[in-house]
């Protein structure tokens, strides 16, 4: 019987948090993408760029999402945005039916064109091969500069502590995938989403903060609003990484485990899920204040409601709600596995390796 962590001898919770910072490590690290697999994935991305300049000769094929933000898991999706620099282009619509038609006719990949979607995108898969293991999932889509922004600044965020923000961001993926909480198409929350709460966390809720808010730090000199912003948006944050390891350090020095059971506690049972918005950059607003509320009393807010019941700020894109697609079942049942980690870090102090696997189950 393993009783509750107070009857246990003292430090044997100590003892736990310890292990389980280590397990995380270690179970993180096996993880990562290997050498192979980043250099066929480049290999990938050139051999597309040149496939694209055939069609748009001033375009360039860039990475955004894990693949360059530092939350790269073995076998993750690529996620690919093209950027032409001539005045004169195509429509992206127009483009994805063209690059579609080329990518079948030229590479081996499986190749599906979506020009009419929201964001015009080509989906590519291709089936494994010695270098990759398990094939390869890619999407193209077209002039998405803000998400480029936001991978540079996710990206920040993971080298100012690497061993704690990556551990627990690679983690928290991994583990809302296997607890099959990561689907936004299925009313849940993408890994984009997740890797904002966790930054809203390390930002806003640790006291002493683990990670300083790149975006209200004053610039080393004046800027323009024309650098600050891109469509509208203000895209401004400290990006000098070497300059902000010597200049700010962290108070904070809890272990990476310390900071995981504290998340898990703090979003299932502190996070003001019918009120508050978790901001990166501004910290706790409320929804009334961006127009997010969930009046059940007027019909006129019932949609809003239904979109808002997680709100998540976009970290340049202000107005747009990054949880929107969690509905009020995706809602309910992401709680209920914060909850369940919760309880099993507070239950099994003797033995992390087994409270980390039954956390991913
Ligand atoms: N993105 C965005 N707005 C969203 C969702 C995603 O701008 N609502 C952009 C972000 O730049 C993000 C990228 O798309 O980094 C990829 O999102 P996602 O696939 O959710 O995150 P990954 O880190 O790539 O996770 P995974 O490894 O699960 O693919
Ligand atoms: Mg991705």
């Amino acid at each position: 019987a393993l009783g509750s962590p107070t009857q246990r001898r003292p430090g044997s919770r100590q003892r736990f948090v310890a292990d389980l910072s280590q397990c995380l490590f270690d179970f993180v690290i096996q993880l990562l993408p290997t050498q192979e697999e980043l250099a066929v994935k480049e290999d990938v991305r050139k051999l597309l760029e040149r496939l694209i300049r055939t069609i748009e000769p001033e375009s360039r094929l860039l990475s955004f999402g894990s693949t360059a933000n530092g939350f790269s898991l073995r076998n993750s999706d690529m996620d690919l945005c093209c950027l032409i620099d001539s005045e004169e282009r195509l429509a992206a619509s127009d483009l994805v039916t063209m690059l579609g038609d080329l990518l079948e006719r030229e590479t081996k990949f499986y190749v599906k064109s979506l020009p009419h979607a929201r964001i015009p995108i080509v989906k590519l898969s291709l089936d494994p091969s010695p270098g990759l293991p398990l094939g390869i999932a890619c999407d193209i889509g077209f002039e998405n500069r803000l998400a480029l922004e936001n991978t540079r600044l996710l990206m920040c965020y993971a080298m100012i502590d690497p061993a704690r923000v990556r551990t627990m961001v690679l983690f928290l993926k991994v583990w809302s995938k296997r607890r099959k909480i990561n689907s936004p198409y299925k009313g849940t929350l993408s890994s984009y989403g997740y890797v904002l709460l966790v930054i809203y966390f390390l930002v806003h809720v640790k006291n002493p903060p683990v990670l300083p808010n790149l975006q209200q730090m004053p610039p080393l000199r004046p800027i323009s609003e024309e650098d600050t912003h891109l469509n509208g948006h203000n895209i401004w944050f400290f990006d000098d990484i070497e300059l902000l390891r010597q200049r700010w350090h962290s108070d904070n020095n809890e272990s990476v485990a310390d900071l995981l059971i504290d998340f898990f506690r703090y979003y299932s049972r502190d996070f003001p899920y019918n009120t508050g918005v978790a901001s990166i950059r501004a910290g706790l607003l409320k929804k009334d204040s961006k127009g997010w509320q969930n009046d059940l009393s007027n019909q006129r807010y019932n949609d809003a409601r239904e979109r808002n019941r997680l709100c998540i700020e976009d970290p340049f894109e202000t107005d747009f709600n990054v949880g929107r697609c969690v509905t009020k079942d995706g809602l309910y049942t992401i709680r209920g596995e914060f909850m369940r980690a919760s309880r099993i870090l507070a239950s099994r102090p003797e033995r992390a390796i087994v409270a980390l696997a039954e956390l991913c189950e």
